[in-house]
């Protein structure tokens, strides 16, 4: 075998980071847009000793388990790549992976895993999207061949993995809801009859640079319009034609973007209509998001996260807990009605500041939140000011926890320790290093985002006396 070759090979499973595999001669082959049973031609462009990476040329036979995937820019965008599978499929696969990293990576043992918690709707989840309009349209391999002419002025849609200065036209993203589809094609419509242009990624010029929609589970909208300086004189007049056809619940906020990178975080937002966060609840807490805040963007699974978390924290209101790496402070919100103190702590200063808000926008009052590092907050000094916690509950991000932070837990003793994770394959690497002072007695798998190979995982630790 070697690279540029082509094979034929049956496809036997999925593999983690959500592609196909089948093996032949011994090595493993890996392909996106497979599907077990499908018998595939493949093209080799990585040959390395154990494994192979390919793109399928051919199929030879389609697994009768396929489906007809949903959306009409399947294989073409970097999200939603496992449409092909069945959601029924899509998840089994997902609950065996976490059972693989918890025994292959960690080496662990622990009581059979419980069935995982799909999404209850496996389209229009998000709460949240960010769509880009720029000057340099993506087209994919059929519209080239088909020599059709497309629009001059470029595309709005999402950027095509790798490629800042390339996006690929959305005409219906089926992660939010047909209003979200219609308000952005109604942007694009009244930004070409005034003439505007889409951003120039090299050039640095033109009027729309991105659109974001945030939404809540009743459906209301909050719309922040990004532009380019040479859009600030018409601005007004432009956001006004939009808002008369879009519904007054619908809040819309912008910002003027004269930087030449696309990053959000740090731009200056102003609102036209509404206030600028829109507000969700879980549980009995209320959280109000604002367009730069981090929010879980499958809200209904989220909760269902949360109560799983507060379920298996077994509280009875007179607990201490700590919720490390907290965002925004959600879960430790979440918690507080059955907790007697909850400690957030988190890296980011502007997440911390919004969990203080929420906790104030809710009259929640037992709670601190600390911003820094964990391995630096995380010491003696805390413990002593807020004392031991009962319950710890972490939620790392995918790269998981630093080795002081969990060897100063094993000194904390917690009796309870729920570890949230959205990367089995480095929480299974943590779990064994906890295993001297903890053992696992629940592991539930959790679905937060249909249609791709992401895969959300709690585990509950309980104390080794
Ligand atoms: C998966 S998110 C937590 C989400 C949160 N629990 C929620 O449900 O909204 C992980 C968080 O860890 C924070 N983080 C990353 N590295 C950190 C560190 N070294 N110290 C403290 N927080 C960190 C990130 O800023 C992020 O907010």
């Amino acid at each position: 075998m070697k690279k540029g070759g082509i094979v034929e090979l049956e496809l036997t499973g999925l593999a983690a980071e959500g592609k196909a595999f089948g093996k032949l001669e011994g090595k493993v082959i890996f392909v996106p847009f497979g599907h077990p049973g499908d018998v595939v031609r493949v093209r080799l462009l990585k040959v390395k000793s154990s494994f192979c990476e390919g793109i399928i040329l051919e199929w030879v036979q389609r697994s009768e388990d396929r489906v007809e995937p949903k959306c009409g820019h399947f294989g073409h965008c970097g999200g939603c790549k496992w449409q092909h599978v069945a959601y029924e499929s899509q998840i089994q696969a997902k609950q065996q992976q976490v059972i693989d990293q918890l025994e292959r990576i960690g080496g662990l043992e622990f009581p059979q895993a419980q069935p995982i918690l799909g999404s209850p709707s496996p389209w229009e989840y998000r709460n949240k999207l960010d769509f880009s309009f720029s000057t340099g349209r993506w087209l994919t391999a059929e519209q080239i061949k088909s020599q059709e002419q497309f629009p001059q002025e470029g595309a709005c849609g999402f950027h095509v993995p790798g490629r800042f200065d390339k996006v690929l036209e959305i005409d219906h993203c089926w992660l939010m809801g047909s209003e979200v589809n219609q308000i952005r094609n109604l942007v694009k419509t009244k930004a070409r009859a005034r003439g505007w242009n889409f951003y120039h990624p090299y050039q640095h010029v033109g009027h729309l640079r991105n659109l974001v929609f945030r939404s809540n589970k009743k459906g209301d909208l909050l719309i922040w319009v990004i532009v380019g300086p040479d859009a600030e004189s018409s601005l007004m007049e432009f956001l006004t034609e939009i808002a008369a056809e879009i519904q007054d619940r619908h809040r819309i906020v912008y910002s003027i973007n004269s930087k030449k990178n696309d990053a959000l975080h740090d731009l200056e937002v102003q609102t036209f209509r509404g206030e600028a966060f829109i507000t969700e609840t879980l549980g009995e807490v209320s959280y109000s998001i604002s367009p730069q805040s981090f929010f879980q963007t499958n809200p209904v699974q989220a909760e269902i996260m949360y109560r799983t978390v507060q379920q298996l924290a077994g509280l009875t209101g007179t607990e201490r807990v700590y919720d490390l790496y907290c965002g925004t402070g959600s879960i430790a919100l979440f918690l507080a009605s059955q907790a007697s103190f909850v400690l957030g702590i988190e890296y980011v200063q502007e997440a911390v500041n919004d969990a203080f808000l929420n906790a104030k926008r809710n009259g929640i009052e037992h709670v601190d939140f600390l911003a820094g590092d964990m391995k630096m907050l995380l010491n003696g000094e805390t413990v002593q000011k807020y004392g031991l916690p009962d319950v710890v509950v972490v939620d790392p991000p995918r790269a998981g926890m630093h080795e002081d932070v969990i060897h100063r837990l094993l000194e904390i003793k917690a009796k309870i320790l729920i570890y949230v994770s959205c990367n089995p394959a480095t929480q299974a690497r943590d779990l064994a290093l906890l295993s001297p002072g903890y053992r696992i007695d629940v592991v539930q798998p959790i679905d937060m985002f249909p249609h791709t190979h992401h895969v959300e995982n709690i585990v509950r630790l309980t104390l080794v006396e």
